[in-house]
């Protein structure tokens, strides 16, 4: 990856069918800027929808999971393999609600990160501290045990082919984003942790995710360790995930 250009990524979550997504693709196609790169994560079944849409297009195709395992007796599960048939290039790994309603755990997480390489996609792991957890001082410390059961499983070469987006619990889905202190902070936090693992930790694409709107995107783009977004609501709307990405450029 290069970490000159900004990474913008819609996570669509399960919503969307096959009349709502073409409207919205072709809204997309061709008008996300050129200097950043953008990629949309969408549901599984409309993985075809989407290579198709964005095949010759400068967005990028991602999905939003995948199975820790290659091939087999594995009945509801999907493979990097059959994502990379799909030309995806990124799938998240362990958001937040994967590991809380689904029960995912750190060591499924890197895993499913370490499938994801094998598969020759770019994982976009996914870390971050819920409210309570925060307001008991132990945001860093949690984003800690996210972090070093990643590298239990990769060596540095496989790290430094990660995307790391924070999310913070309390700020998904909530219309509150972190403020851009809050946000630095963690960000610069992960990057130093990073700088003890790879070599250069710079090349390395952290994100922010959680209510990022078209009217916080630049603040929080801006900040020092931030290398793009995460987006989820705002994803859904061409105008709003547009004015995002204008945001990164
Ligand atoms: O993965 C992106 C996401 O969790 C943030 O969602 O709706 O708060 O932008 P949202």
């Amino acid at each position: 990856e290069c970490m000159e250009r900004k990474l913008v990524v819609g996570n669509w979550k399960m919503n969307g069918d096959l009349v709502s997504n073409q409207a919205l693709f072709e809204q997309l196609v061709d008008r996300s800027p050129s200097s950043i790169d953008t990629a949309l994560c969408v549901p599984f079944p409309y993985l075809a929808q989407g290579q198709r849409a964005l095949s010759g297009s400068a967005i990028m195709l991602g999905a939003q999971n995948l199975s820790e395992f290659d091939a087999g007796a594995y009945t509801g599960e999907v493979s990097g393999r059959m994502l990379s048939d799909f030309d995806c290039r990124f799938v998240i790994v362990g958001h937040s609600e994967r590991r809380t309603v689904f029960r995912e755990d750190d060591q499924l997480v890197a895993r499913k990160a370490r499938a994801a390489l094998a598969a020759g996609l770019v994982p976009i792991v996914c870390v971050g501290e819920s409210l309570a957890e925060r307001d008991a001082g132990q945001a860093e410390d949690v984003l800690l045990r996210q972090l070093e059961a990643l590298v239990q499983l990769l060596d540095g070469a496989s790290l430094a082919r990660l995307v790391i987006a924070y999310e913070p619990v309390w700020a998904i889905g909530t219309g509150r984003a972190a403020s851009p202190e809050q946000v630095q902070e963690i960000l610069s936090f992960v990057r130093r942790w990073l700088s003890g693992h790879v070599g250069n930790s710079r090349a390395i694409r952290i994100l922010y995710g959680g209510s990022v709107k078209a009217d916080s995107a630049a603040a929080l783009f801006s900040l020092p360790d931030s290398d793009g977004g995460l987006i989820g609501g705002a994803s859904l709307v061409a105008q709003q995930f547009l004015e995002i990405c204008e945001a990164a450029a």
